[in-house]
């Protein structure tokens, strides 16, 4: 199969990624099945979608025509999994993010769709290869990892579990590119893939700041935004959820190394319930909007550079790996995050011997192991 072979695409689960994901394909002409357990999720997820369209017709972005068009013939709503996969070339699972549901509905869809087609997750930490193993057809499934939301975010991960095909990594890569997407190749099934990957040592630091009394997260904030971030990291914490960070924690502790682990800082707000701007407080007090950031607070406590140096040193563990190659890693995190460039880019600026260094303090002063400088920054070879 080819990705100009794919006519029909099958969304299963109506949630904040499935209904995106389904919108994408929409727009980019496909005809979409979209699946969820009850007609109520099937709904809502239909209305998101609708409301979505609505503000993209309004600044132009897509025609009457093909609005009417997406409603008239291409959208299928429907609860019924066979209905959904049958005539399906493409299915994408957008379901919760538990392993045995997942392997459950992959047994499923595998019974049920044609036998030429490919399935796809969006999952953010499952394990590509075993998901495929519940299925007769391992070669033929593969990751295709959107970003929140999926309409905004070019992003998408496309990913090769042990026994994916290279035709099914083709397809996959050649769909998201139909759909308007920047598809980045993962060559290998490693947790938390490319952007949450080399993100999470960053998060670990952040932690370290908090308990070691090093700056508060105002402090933090105000200088990265006095450098040109548009927020900061721990107000950007706040935002997406407090909690998120912490599970993300717990599960980079479980699969790549315990020193992953959550911060205590982290720790007390999830067991206050203070979870950041979904409840109200987290860092800051979000109960009359977006927190007032006081700029003159920055610190020089801590120095920003650290906080990229631990970005690159995972980014070459996983070029180390072979998961992908440098120009990929930053393609997917300027593409996933919205940063202006990426971590290799900043590190071909970066003295080797500084760099490895700098890794060095952070791994003594901190205690972490994962802050030791990989060999690729030990003998310079990444620039
Ligand atoms: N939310 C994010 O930011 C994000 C980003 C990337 C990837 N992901 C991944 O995407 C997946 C979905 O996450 P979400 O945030 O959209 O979750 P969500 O809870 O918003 O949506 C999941 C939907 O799946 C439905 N569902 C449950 N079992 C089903 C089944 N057997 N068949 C069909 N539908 C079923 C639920 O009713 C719900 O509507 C997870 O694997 C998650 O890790 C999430």
């Amino acid at each position: 199969m080819r990705a100009e072979d794919i006519k029909t695409v099958a969304v299963i689960g109506a949630g904040d990624m499935g209904h995106g994901i389904a919108e994408v394909a929409l727009l980019a002409g496909y005809r979409v099945f979209l699946r969820d357990i009850e007609e109520r999720f099937v709904k809502r997820g239909v209305e998101r979608i609708d409301e979505s369209l609505k503000k993209l017709l309004e600044k132009g972005k897509v025609t009457e025509e093909h609005y009417k068009r997406i409603h008239g013939e291409l959208l299928k709503p429907c609860v019924d999994l066979k209905e959904a996969v049958k005539e399906a070339d493409l299915i994408i699972e957008a379901i919760p993010e538990i392993l045995e549901l997942k392997k459950e509905t992959f047994r499923e869809m595998d019974r049920l769709a044609p036998a030429h087609a490919i399935l796809a997750s969006n999952t953010s930490t499952m394990s590509i290869t075993e998901i495929g193993r519940a299925t007769q057809r391992p070669q033929k499934v593969l990751g295709l990892h959107y970003f929140n939301p999926a309409v905004l975010m070019r992003l998408v991960e496309v990913i090769r579990g042990e026994d994916t095909s290279d035709e099914t990594m083709e397809v996959g890569y050649g769909f998201c590119l139909k759909c308007g997407k920047v598809p980045v190749r993962v060559e290998k099934d490693v947790p938390g893939f490319i952007v949450n990957r080399v993100q999470a040592p960053g998060g670990v630091l952040l932690g370290c700041i908090l308990d070691h009394g090093i700056a508060e997260p105002e402090e933090v904030d105000a200088l990265l935004r006095k450098l040109g971030m548009p927020m900061g990291p721990y107000e950007l914490m706040d935002y997406t959820g407090i909690d998120i960070n912490y599970h993300a924690s717990l599960y980079f502790a479980r699969a790549v190394h315990p020193d992953f682990a959550p911060a205590k800082a982290i720790e007390e707000k999830v067991k206050q319930g203070l979870l950041g701007k979904k409840t109200g407080k987290g860092f800051y007090d979000w109960s009359q909007g977006r927190p007032n950031i006081d700029l003159s607070k920055a610190t020089s406590k801590v120095d920003p550079m650290d906080l990229l140096a631990v970005q690159i040193n995972e980014a070459t563990k996983l070029i180390e790996m072979g998961v992908c190659t440098a120009e990929d890693i930053d393609r997917a995190i300027v593409n996933g995050t919205g940063n202006a460039i990426g971590p290799m880019t900043v590190a071909k600026s970066q003295d080797p011997e500084a760099l490895a260094e700098r890794l060095e303090r952070l791994a003594e002063r901190f205690n972490k192991e994962i802050f030791r400088p990989t060999r690729m920054i030990r003998e310079g070879t990444y620039r």
